[in-house]
């Protein structure tokens, strides 16, 4: 029996294989390559002394699909795969809905197909949109502000709608808070294109000298210092997150959302000024304009995560980012 991991080649799906290894998993992974290197694969050979079955396609295409779950024995799919560049969203929302919402859909008729109905699903906490307030938790009423959080909250609404019609389903929806750090070895970790759209890979290729100086979007939020709050949590926390819910799908009967958080807030100078020390490099920054459709605080309530998945995020904010900086200042190009 083998898991399909979507996606696994990227930031979050490359970190989960390794743990999944760890695990003794055979692991499956399609990616189309959109936003990764298949030079990722080397490095999780040399974390783990263990290789998967790479096979480059797109969620998209039925007949690569199909042909994935005929030639292997796929009892889970972990489904990564998506485009997440929420600016990128507002100018190309017709791919983005194709690729997230109807490239999900044709992997869950094609898993339908094949009698395979066991997923964990990447969503995100911009299901919450802007009206929460935090720590934000399951039971609250989802929105969305931009195309990219509209193919989030479309792929939830279809996933409790097909768990609805088929009791078979098992679906565990995380709602991932702000992932960062790397793997401890700074082997693998995250490596956007082009200029970076989050806070950390900003921060940490200013640090390491590819960019001149970060832009602090707005100092005037009711926050403690004026500057935005958001549950950073590390990567790797996340990927024992999708170990444990892949565990408890067996419990599962229907589709479940799970907030993935830390439970704690941490403001863009905090991240600025431990980043400084961690790295002992200079983070030059001014206070810009606040960026459009940012909230002043984000962070979750992680309780349904402790209580049904007997996870906790065990990384606090020092480690998460001296990781982020070991992979960063190991390589300054990424996996180039
Ligand atoms: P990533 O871009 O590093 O990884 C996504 C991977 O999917 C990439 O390797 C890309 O090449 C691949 N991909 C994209 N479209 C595809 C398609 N049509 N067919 C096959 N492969 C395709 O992003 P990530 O940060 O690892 O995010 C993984 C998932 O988690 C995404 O669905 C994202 O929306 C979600 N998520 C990410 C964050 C975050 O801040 N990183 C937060 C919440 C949710
Ligand atoms: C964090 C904080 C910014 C960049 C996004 C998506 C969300 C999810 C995670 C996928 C905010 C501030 C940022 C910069 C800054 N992704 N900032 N200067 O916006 O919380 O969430 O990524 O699902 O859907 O919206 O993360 O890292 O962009 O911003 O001051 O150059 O850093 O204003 O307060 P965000 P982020």
């Amino acid at each position: 029996m083998s898991l399909l991991i979507t996606g696994g080649t990227g930031f979050i799906g490359s970190h989960t294989v390794v743990e999944l290894l760890a695990l003794d998993k055979d692991i499956v992974i399609v990616d189309n390559l959109a936003n990764s290197s298949t030079l990722v694969l080397d490095r999780i050979k040399q974390i783990t002394g263990k290789t998967v079955t790479f096979i480059e396609a797109d969620i998209c295409d039925r007949q690569a699909m199909q042909q994935v779950f005929l030639t292997h024995d796929i009892d889970a799919v972990v489904h990564f795969a998506g485009l997440k560049a929420v600016g990128e969203s507002s100018t190309m929302p017709l791919s983005y809905y194709h690729n997230n919402v109807a490239g999900s859909i044709t992997l869950l008729q094609v898993m339908a197909e094949h009698g395979v109905k066991n997923l964990v699903f990447s969503s995100s906490a911009t299901v919450y949109g802007e009206n929460n307030p935090s720590p934000l938790d399951e039971t609250m009423p989802t929105s969305a502000t931009n195309p990219y959080g509209q193919t989030k909250l479309m792929i939830e609404n279809i996933l409790f709608d097909l768990a609805k019609s088929d009791e078979q389903w098992s679906i565990a929806c995380l709602r991932y808070f702000n992932p960062i750090g790397a793997h401890e070895s700074g082997l693998i970790g995250e490596n956007p294109n082009g200029i970076p759209n989050n806070l950390l890979p900003y921060v940490s290729q200013v640090a390491v000298g590819r960019l001149a100086q970060l832009q602090v979007f707005g100092d005037d939020y009711p926050t403690p210092d004026g500057t935005g709050v958001r549950d950073y949590i590390h990567v790797v926390d996340l990927a024992q997150g999708h170990v444990k819910a892949l565990e408890k799908l067996k419990d599962i009967s229907g589709c479940v959302p799970i907030n993935l958080g830390t439970g704690n807030g941490t403001s863009v100078l905090e991240i600025v000024n431990t980043f400084k020390d961690i790295s002992g490099q200079d983070i030059p920054y001014h206070i810009a304009p606040r960026r459009a459709g940012d909230i002043a605080t984000v962070y979750a309530d992680a309780s349904v995560a402790n209580n049904l998945l007997n996870w906790h995020a065990e990384r606090d904010l020092a480690t998460m980012i001296a990781d982020t900086w070991r992979w960063q200042s190991q390589n300054p190009n990424g996996f180039e």
